[in-house]
């Protein structure tokens, strides 16, 4: 049999970095050429509806135009939440990051709706996810009752309908969650929340359970919680500089902040060793949409004095920017300025693909025996 990879004392207490655990059937990141949806690379499908690609995901191949419309009509029928579970998502408590809701949210619909099978909850819980998020976020944010998903618009359409955003322009936003959706939706097997979810689900936890952990998992910032600490970031230059975003002064900002040890927030990544995809997409977006909007203009000079200053230091093994270095000026500059709802928006759209692979894991994996219980070995080592 072949070996895929050697483990030494060096990898242990590394968060299992490398290690490979299974197969994954929806995507796959690669470190030179980035995320891949089933054996598209993502630049090549970001211009899809999200339904084509989240039925991608969930088949495995581009379908044709009658399955498609058979796989959208299912999602449809199952879109609205009942008033019963709404008005227990609308009680829960508004203290709290709002992931802690969704994570809840995601429990209380599972304690009325949890079938127990995988597949059937899979399809019912991506079809509820935009009901689900745009109700917790009206409650949270204290804009209004939510209205129903309406039958005759799309599945991001429908959410940007029911989300009550004070004074946008809805039209500039629904692109701008179009594409934070897609380029959300999956990456590859072992992201934190994925993994955390099929392992959760590993104990045969039923989905809600299991995604709701997930959702846990992404609320952390070294994960899903970066792109608020993104923007956080771009803000913070701006505002230190005054608005003079010139090369120089960012420059001079980067290099005090990292001989104070400080963070530089959106560089890096645990796979990726060039700059991530995901990232490029939304740079060439901002540049076409809002290149005169001052936070854009400032992520674009991180962008280039960030990589530069952080390409210097040997240690550091991808020193390019990653999704979260611009999605958020990117949901700000289209004028969705909720910063706390960043990290709900990208569980809105993980939370398919998670659910998807849980589905392999559970169903399909080992001739249809589905994966064991996730248990890896820890040595002991006494305490000094
Ligand atoms: C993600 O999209 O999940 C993040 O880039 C983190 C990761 O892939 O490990």
């Amino acid at each position: 049999m072949k070996v895929l990879f050697e483990i030494t004392e060096a990898n242990l207490d590394t968060g299992l970095r490398g290690v490979p655990v299974g197969y994954c059937t929806t995507s796959f990141v690669d470190e030179q050429k980035g995320l891949f949806y089933c054996n598209y690379p993502v630049s090549e499908i970001y211009n899809w509806t999200p339904e084509e690609v989240i039925c991608l995901l969930y088949t495995g191949k581009k379908v044709d135009h009658n399955y498609l419309h058979t796989f959208k009509q299912e999602l449809k029928e199952k879109q609205t939440i009942s008033p019963e579970i709404l008005h227990h998502i609308e009680a829960l408590p508004k203290r709290g990051h709002p992931m802690d809701l969704f994570s809840a949210a995601l429990m209380i619909l599972g304690m009325y709706e949890s079938s127990k099978d995988y597949e059937k909850d899979c399809i019912n819980i991506i079809a509820k996810l935009p009901h689900l998020v745009a109700t917790l976020i009206n409650s949270h944010a204290g804009w209004g009752k939510t209205v129903k998903p309406d039958p005759d618009l799309g599945y991001i359409e429908n959410f940007n309908h029911m989300l009550s955003v004070p004074q946008v322009e809805k039209n500039k936003l629904l692109e701008v969650f179009k594409l934070f959706n897609i380029l959300h939706l999956d990456h590859g097997g072992g992201n934190l929340s994925t993994f955390c979810g099929k392992a959760v689900a590993s104990s045969l936890e039923h989905m809600y359970g299991s995604l709701s952990a997930s959702m846990n998992a992404l609320a952390g910032p070294r994960h899903g919680q970066a792109n608020q600490e993104g923007l956080n970031f771009v803000q913070e230059v701006y505002e230190h500089l005054k608005g003079n975003i010139s090369e120089g002064e960012v420059e001079s900002f980067i290099r005090n902040r990292l001989q104070e040890k400080g963070i530089i927030s959106g560089f890096g990544h645990a796979v990726l060793r060039v700059e991530d995809p995901r990232a490029i997409i939304f740079y060439e977006y901002a540049q076409k949409h809002f290149s005169h909007h001052p936070l854009v203009k400032t992520a674009f000079v991180l962008r280039k004095v960030g990589s530069k200053i952080l390409a210097e230091n040997p240690k550091i093994k991808d020193p390019h920017p990653n999704v979260d270095a611009i999605s958020g000026t990117v949901l700000h500059a289209a004028g969705f300025c909720y910063p706390e709802y960043f990290t709900v928006l990208f569980g809105l759209a993980r939370c398919v693909g998670i659910a998807i692979q849980i589905v392999y894991e559970r169903c399909y994996a080992r001739d249809g025996k589905g994966t064991p219980i996730i248990r890896p070995r820890y040595l002991y080592k006494k305490r000094d």
